[in-house]
């Protein structure tokens, strides 16, 4: 009953052609550092702080450090994670919202953790807003010093509206990397146009941006990058309710359908990557990201059932972090909405997220021992469960059955919707 006057109010504060949530700040990436445990006031006041510890020349002490680097909170599901075995994580657009929180959040558990990002210079600006939430978080020079220099940050740049730069990231990864062994891959980059854009924008292939980076960039990496997954190793994509016409956010404006595939099949027998919806309808940029949305979902279903049918052990599973106006997300979106609809979803209706928990979803995806052995599964929450805290994972952020047309997946229209992707990213 809850949930269906909230859709209404939302629907009565928003426009009609929504993103089924909506809306951009101004401040909406510089917002996201408000959810660590200590907000970041004066960034250079850190760094300034943090270049006299330098100065001080103190050596890191070698601490057991696992336990001192979770904060408070972080440290509530700490029984989930196996923070012993050091695990190597790469998460796709983490030098934003809730890919930067999860970044931070498993740097803080002495993971590696690769910071893949749409440019080298934005990677490297992820890395250091790490490390002055590091040193703004410890209790003295010394402290900061040792957790600083025990974080295992690699800031990397890939692209994922440019296949090129994909093919760029990967050759790098093997020549400097040597070809090290993932324990878990996070597709969650992502981007919204505004929902009244009536301009096609594209990526550097030609393909609709919003499916050509959120599905078709992170198919292609996975393509790549699969073969460098360790055998027992999990992928986690960032999903969305919204893929869903029957969730709350879903049944806003136009919902999310492939259709018969017919832009993508257009595109692939004419050659003419230039689709402008999945099926073939008029671009519509509200039904474009959640279309993209339900490609993330049919890929999780589609990718699990042929790493099954090869005996692989690798593990896919897909997540909904909820509305969370405070992310980058609505950067695109009308300001004063975006505004007005913060206030009305975090602080009002309480429907909303922070980024902070949004984070925290994303570093149980990739974590936890609780989340599906089996696979291809999609994991959401009753709208403001971040009321809960952390308590939360695997109590109100649990599995879920995805919306009718993902159910697809068992079908030929999974099969042919993985063919056509292969075929336009050229595999
Ligand atoms: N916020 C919500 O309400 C919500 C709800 C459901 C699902 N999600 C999903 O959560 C994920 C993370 O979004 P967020 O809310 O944290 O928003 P965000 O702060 O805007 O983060 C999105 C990230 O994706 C990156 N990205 C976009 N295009 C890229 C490209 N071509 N190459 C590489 N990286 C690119 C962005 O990098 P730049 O800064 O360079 O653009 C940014 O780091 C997305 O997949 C989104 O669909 C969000």
């Amino acid at each position: 009953m809850k949930v269906i006057s909230t859709t209404a109010i939302l629907a009565l504060i928003i426009p009609s052609t929504t993103l089924g949530f909506q809306i951009s700040p101004n401040s909406a990436r510089v917002s996201s550092t408000s959810l660590y445990s200590k907000p970041i006031d004066s960034v250079n006041e850190a760094i300034d702080r943090r270049s006299a510890i330098h100065q001080i020349g103190a050596t890191a002490a070698g601490v057991a450090l696992s336990s001192l680097l979770l904060s408070s909170d972080t440290a509530l599901a700490a029984q989930d994670y196996d923070d012993e075995k050091k695990k190597r994580i790469l998460i796709t657009g983490s030098n934003s919202g809730i890919g930067l929180d999860a970044a931070q959040r498993i740097a803080l558990r002495g993971h590696e953790v690769i910071l893949a990002c749409r440019t080298l210079e934005k990677a490297k600006q992820a890395a250091d807003k790490i490390k002055t939430n590091i040193a703004n978080d410890s209790m003295d020079a010394v402290d900061a010093i040792a957790r600083i220099k025990a974080l295992k940050v690699i800031p990397m740049e890939c692209d994922l509206a440019d296949l090129a730069s994909i093919d760029s990231f990967i050759n790098q990864w093997k020549r400097t990397q040597n070809a090290a062994m993932f324990d878990a891959v996070c597709y969650n980059a992502g981007i919204a146009r505004n929902t009244e854009a009536k301009e096609v924008l594209r990526t550097k292939q030609g393909f609709e941006l919003t499916v050509g980076t959120n599905h078709l960039g992170h198919f292609y990496l996975n393509h790549l990058i699969l073969p460098l997954i360790k055998e027992n190793g999990r992928i986690v994509v960032t999903a969305s309710g919204v893929h869903d016409p029957d969730s709350p956010g879903g049944a806003q404006g136009v919902p999310a359908t492939l259709g018969d595939l017919a832009g993508f099949e257009k595109a692939v027998v004419t050659g003419d990557k230039r689709f402008d919806m999945v099926d073939g309808g008029q671009f519509n940029a509200d039904k474009a990201y959640k279309d993209s949305k339900l490609c993330n979902v049919l890929f999780t279903r589609e990718l699990q059932r042929r790493l099954d049918d090869r005996g692989s052990g690798v593990k896919v599973n897909c997540f909904n972090p909820g509305l969370i106006v405070g992310t980058g997300l609505f950067r695109d979106q009308n300001q004063v909405f975006t505004k007005v609809f913060d206030v009305a979803a975090t602080n009002l209706l309480k429907v909303g997220e922070t980024t902070h928990w949004g984070g925290g979803a994303l570093e149980y995806m990739s974590l936890s021992s609780m989340v599906g052995e089996n696979g291809s599964l999609y994991y959401t929450s009753p709208p403001g469960s971040s009321k809960y805290g952390e308590d939360a994972f695997g109590r109100e952020f649990r599995v879920s059955e995805v919306s009718k047309e993902a159910r697809l997946s068992d079908s030929g229209k999974a099969r042919r919707f993985w063919e056509l992707s292969e075929k336009l990213v050229g595999v």
